[in-house]
């Protein structure tokens, strides 16, 4: 259990799930002494601006609380945020990375939440040995499958993750036929490969396949194209601001009432107000819901809500986790940012016992092993329905780090 937390969250580190709590607080710092007072430096690349500016406000505004709750300070050390807008541009993300890791100096680099951006991170992260990359958003299933090095860690979830079960929900509620749309990029590919390949499984056949560039929202001809197809369902990945055009444009269309829409949660979460009768009703799997009952989820939404003035949603929740994923690290290591391998140590194998998502384990594979739940929009909140895939583990394919 952390020392340094003073909310007293319950938090297990691989050293300490195996050989006791004390494990992970005897560590004796030799090297740091002259830098100890300084602060640990933490680089932030998420985008701030464009159709994903809502998810990387979520994602650090949750994870500055989860800090302030814990006073403020990592192992004993207090904290200095270096953030940049990452645009959510592909060509700019090795010189913003580059920048924060050879000119600023970061300790820990938090970001990002695309996947392509992702992808180019991992690549320059993963030939270092620091700084310790925490992805608290982007899915890229290569991130923990091809890409993956022993100081990348994600709190967020794979493509392949969120969206297989979503494939499933949909063949059993009856449909064989769908239609497929999102856009042309890591996400948007990996995720509807992921939902058709469970969808087939389940004997259903998608019987078409739309890409739109990525941000691109005109999304009228797809849709009249959808009309005239007559699938008896739509799986689809949009967010943020995309993802509100998105549910609108479909409704407007008159398809709402007619073909029913299914996909990974991040097609209604966080713009459940946004996109108003227009997102009622949708349901999608995720690894979170508003309601979860669990004592931490409804400390963790009262505490955001009162910080933010906004209701806490799935981001938010991956960002408040990468902040107590770095606290227990830095617990366990006194403080000592030079003490890479034992910091990776302690994240390895860490279990969340107080995630407002519920348990969750990191992988080998440094994924999380969590819950995936069916949830549906009702006035205005993601509802609990049940558990699509309990302990969902990614496959993980082409990591040969863990
Ligand atoms: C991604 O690019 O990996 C992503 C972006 C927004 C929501 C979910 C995934």
């Amino acid at each position: 259990m952390s020392k340094s937390n003073t909310t007293r969250r319950r938090f297990l580190t691989g050293a300490a799930a195996t050989v006791g709590a004390a494990a992970a607080t005897s560590f004796i710092p030799t090297r740091f002494a002259i830098a100890a007072k300084a602060p640990v430096r933490v680089g932030i690349l998420l985008p701030y601006s464009g159709t994903y500016a809502m998810l990387g406000n979520s994602i650090t505004d949750a994870m500055k609380l989860r800090i302030a709750q814990a006073g403020g300070v990592m192992g004993g050390r207090a904290v200095e945020y270096i953030a940049i807008d990452s645009e959510m541009s592909v060509p700019k993300a090795a010189q913003n990375a580059n920048k924060l890791i050879s000119k600023e100096n970061v300790d820990f680099l938090v970001g990002p939440v695309h996947s392509g951006i992702a992808a180019v991170m991992a690549k320059i992260v993963g030939q270092r040995k620091t700084p310790i990359m925490i992805v608290p958003n982007a899915g890229s299933n290569d991130v923990t499958g091809g890409l993956c090095a022993p100081n990348i860690f994600r709190t967020s979830f794979s493509n392949w993750q969120a969206a297989y079960p979503g494939g499933t929900l949909m063949a059993k509620e009856g449909h064989k036929t769908c239609a497929t749309i999102s856009w042309k990029y890591g996400a948007g590919i990996q995720m509807m490969a992921a939902g058709r390949e469970s969808f087939a499984k389940a004997g259903g056949k998608s019987v078409k396949d739309i890409l739109l560039p990525f941000p691109n929202v005109e999304f009228q001809a797809h849709l009249s194209e959808i009309a005239e197809l007559k699938p008896d369902a739509v799986f689809a990945f949009f967010s943020g601001g995309g993802a509100t055009k998105f549910l609108k444009d479909y409704a407007a269309a008159g398809l709402k009432d007619k073909i029913p829409l299914y996909g990974p949660g991040f097609l209604t979460e966080g713009v459940e107000k946004a996109a108003g009768a227009a997102a009622e009703g949708i349901k999608t799997t995720l690894h979170y819901a508003s309601n979860l009952d669990n004592p931490a989820n409804k400390a963790f939404r009262a505490a955001y809500k009162t910080s933010t003035g906004n209701d806490a949603n799935v981001f938010s929740v991956q960002g408040y986790d990468a902040g107590s994923l770095m606290l227990q690290a830095m617990a366990a290591v006194n403080g000592d940012t030079g003490a890479t391998a034992d910091i990776i140590a302690s994240m390895e194998g860490s279990v969340f016992l107080d995630s407002p998502r519920g348990v969750w384990r990191m992988s080998k594979a440094h994924n999380p092993i969590q819950d995936i739940y069916v949830r549906q929009v009702a006035g205005g909140e993601q509802k609990l329905l049940g558990v699509a895939a309990p302990a969902l583990e990614d496959p993980a394919t082409g990591c040969k780090a863990g």
